[in-house]
């Protein structure tokens, strides 16, 4: 069996199913921004209850969303101890400060956001929510920056046959980052206004209670996906200037420059394939449809005026079928660009066949069966979560409930203990 094949499945397995949790989470967590705010500024109970309601999601999301990261640290060390060894004294910094504040700054902030309800102060309340979100962006940012140095290697030299870091700033200016950061976190704003949107869209369809707060979701889902959608148009052609620029051989590779740095690899590294496998650029053709395509939710936006979009019921459908369509393009753009930079783990640095542990081909099939299973559970039971708690509406979710009153009477027998 391949080990290397079988590494890089395990990768990319890990990689999608946890990056679905995080589009998730960094969507809803900016909505829920908003709802808390609305809520703190103008005292009206709706913005509550709206909180109450989406934060449940949230948080559901977040718990799954982080054992899925776990498995995917698990496997990294596992699989790729070439290139921990390699390019570990740059990588891990990022990699670290990532681990930091998504674990731990991020879940003491929710911890404290979930067990605060009815205990802090709304203003110290909603500053903590305000704590999840920028950890969760920072997270993101660092995450990216480590994602982009594999990309395009930027501020290092290689000292006794190991990579080491010299200027950091060079880690923060990578060309490779800045318009794919921007990709990112519109792609999840994208996924997560969208989510809103078809959820609220289903409760509507259902004339379920609370058709007025799902009437304002449903609003706030369509604008945030319809805004978002420009943006991540935009980022996502604005990237192939920086992209082509750093990685010539990325989307096909046939100017003089990529031909340049084949011959270059070549003399370096022995003669080989170095362009990437067709994949890469069937996931971005498709990747790139979704992203066209999903550019119609401008026209629902009109509809929003005096509640056509939900009296003519069939743009609820549309919503509703459109909800799996930003997931299915954030698999494809990973794939997009990690394909694409094959057969680099750190491009023009490090082949992928030298940056994969030792291990024999069964023990990664093991391996790869296992995590597959242990993510599609996740995955699953975090979708029938979702649904379950989804369909129960706005009435009374778990998260921020009141505590119980104590009995006011006071007849009880005393318990035969006390
Ligand atoms: C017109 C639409 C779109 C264009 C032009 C576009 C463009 C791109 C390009 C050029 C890349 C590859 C960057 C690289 O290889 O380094 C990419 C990657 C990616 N795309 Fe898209 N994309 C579009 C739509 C979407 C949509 C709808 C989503 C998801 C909701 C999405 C999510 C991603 C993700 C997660 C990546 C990998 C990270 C990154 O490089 O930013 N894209 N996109």
């Amino acid at each position: 069996m391949d080990t290397l094949l079988l590494a890089r499945l395990q990768f990319a397995a890990t990689a999608s199913v946890h990056f679905l949790f995080v589009a998730v989470t960094l969507g809803l967590v900016t909505l829920l921004v908003g709802l808390q705010t609305a809520w703190v500024v103008t005292g009206n109970p709706r913005w509550e209850r709206l909180t109450r309601f989406w934060g449940q999601l949230y948080v559901i999301n977040y718990v799954l969303g982080i054992a899925t990261g776990i498995v995917m640290e698990f496997q990294f060390g596992l699989n790729w101890s070439g290139l921990s060894r390699y390019v570990g004294n740059v990588f891990g910094a990022p990699l670290a400060i990532e681990t930091l504040v998504a674990f731990f700054l991020e879940s003491t902030f929710l911890g404290m956001w979930i067990f605060g309800w009815h205990r802090l102060r709304r203003g110290v309340h909603l500053a903590l929510l305000y704590g999840v979100a920028l950890t969760a962006y920072a997270s993101a940012f660092w995450i990216m920056v480590a994602n982009s140095w594999l990309q395009n290697p930027v501020g290092y030299e290689v000292r006794d046959g190991v990579a080491h870091l010299t200027d950091f700033s060079a880690l923060l200016t990578n060309p490779a980052l800045g318009m794919a950061l921007g990709h990112v976190v519109s792609a999840a704003l994208l996924t997560g206004g969208l989510l809103m949107a078809g959820i609220s869209a289903w409760h509507l369809l259902r004339r379920t209670p609370d058709h007025d707060l799902f009437r304002t979701s449903l609003r706030i889902g369509v604008v945030t996906a319809t805004l978002a959608i420009s943006l991540v148009q935009g980022f996502g052609f604005a990237q192939f200037g920086p992209v082509l620029s750093v990685q010539p051989t990325k989307f096909g590779g046939t100017s003089p420059e990529a031909e340049a740095l084949i011959a270059e690899w070549s003399a370096r590294f022995g003669p080989g394939d170095y362009l990437p496998p067709t994949l890469a650029n069937v996931g971005l053709g498709f990747m790139i449809l979704i992203g066209l395509g999903l550019g119609l939710l401008w026209l629902l936006l009109p509809l929003l005026w005096r509640d056509w979009i939900i009296r003519l019921r069939f743009p609820l459908w549309l919503l509703m079928l459109a909800v799996p369509l930003p997931f299915v393009a954030l698999i494809l753009g990973w794939i997009s660009r990690e394909v694409g930079r094959q057969p680099w783990v750190a491009y023009g640095l490090l082949p992928v066949d030298q940056a994969v542990s030792p291990i024999s081909g069964w023990l990664m099939a093991v391996s790869l069966i296992g995590f597959t299973l242990l993510l599609g559970t996740l995955a699953v039971t975090n979708w029938v979560l979702l649904a379950r708690h989804a369909a129960r509406g706005t009435a009374d979710p778990a998260l921020g409930r009141p505590p119980a009153q104590p009995a006011a009477d006071d007849s009880r027998p005393e318990p035969a203990f006390a």
